[in-house]
This record gives C-alpha cells, structure tokens and sequence, in this order.
C-alpha cells in the first residue's frame, strides 16, 4: 500500500528538481568572467542530471498511481540560489548551489527512510540512487567552495 507520506515526499522532491534545473540553467547564463567558466560547466552538466532526477521522480508518482504536479502548486524556495546582483560573485552561486545540494540530500534521506518504513523497496531504491548523485555533487561544489574561499 502506497503511504501517503511517500507520495508527498516523492511530489515535493519533484518540484524541488525542478526549481534547481531553474537556479542552475539561470546562474548558468548569467554569471560573468573567466573564473566563473569552470562553475558554468559543471552547472550546464548538472542541469541534465537534475532534470532526470525530476522524470525519474514523476514516473514513479505515476506507478504509484499518483502524478507529478503542475506549476500552480509551486511555491519557490531556494532564496540563495538567486541570481547574484553582481554577476562576477562566483562565490555566491557556489555557496546557493551548495545549499540547493544539502536540502536534496535531506529530502533524499528522508524519503529512503519513510519508504522503507512503508514497504517500498522501489521507490526507496530510487531514492538511495538519488542520494548519492545529490553528494557527489555537493562533494563537486565544496571542491569549487574551497578554492574561491581561500582567495
Ligand atoms: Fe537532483
Ligand atoms: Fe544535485
């Protein structure tokens, strides 16, 4: 039996990829100078992956005979992952990206465990899949955080 709880995680986590796939393609563009091309890349790269988290999300709603929702049930969320004022402040971008990361990575624990208490080996293996591509990136991002830090 699908638990409700589940359903919601699985929901939110979707919207959540989505706003991420938003913040990453619009720092993506907007930053400025040579130091941030690294940065641009990876989130290019990124936005790829994050993109098919949220299909993976929404195919599983579906096989749980719920649906991915729209975007009149969004509601915003990543308030430092906004474009920075000055578009040559790497460090911000690194910093709202790491913060993006780390939310994801509570979602995903979160879900691994309330599936698990659900019975629900599938949608907690997803989960566990989701988790660790969310660390290795947040492990990719405390890389660039040192480095722009140090200066
Ligand atoms: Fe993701
Ligand atoms: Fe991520």
């Amino acid at each position: 039996m699908t638990s409700d709880r589940v359903v919601d995680l699985l929901q939110a986590a979707y919207m959540d990829e989505l706003e991420t796939v938003m913040n990453y393609q619009t720092n993506a563009i907007v930053l400025d100078g040579v130091r941030a091309e690294e940065i641009k890349e990876s989130l290019q790269a990124d936005i790829q992956e994050e993109l098919g988290h949220a299909e993976q999300l929404g195919q599983r709603l579906k096989q749980l005979d719920a649906r991915p929702p729209g975007s009149a049930e969004f509601v915003a969320r990543q308030e430092s992952l906004q474009p920075p004022a000055d578009s040559t402040d790497v460090l911000a971008v690194i910093e709202g990206v790491l913060d993006a990361e780390e939310d994801a990575i509570a979602t995903y624990r979160e879900l691994v465990d309330v599936a698990d208490d659900a019975g629900d080996p599938v949608t907690e293996d997803l989960a566990v899949m989701l988790l660790s591509d969310e660390e290795a990136h947040r492990t990719e991002f405390r890389g660039f955080a040192k480095e722009y830090r140090a200066d």
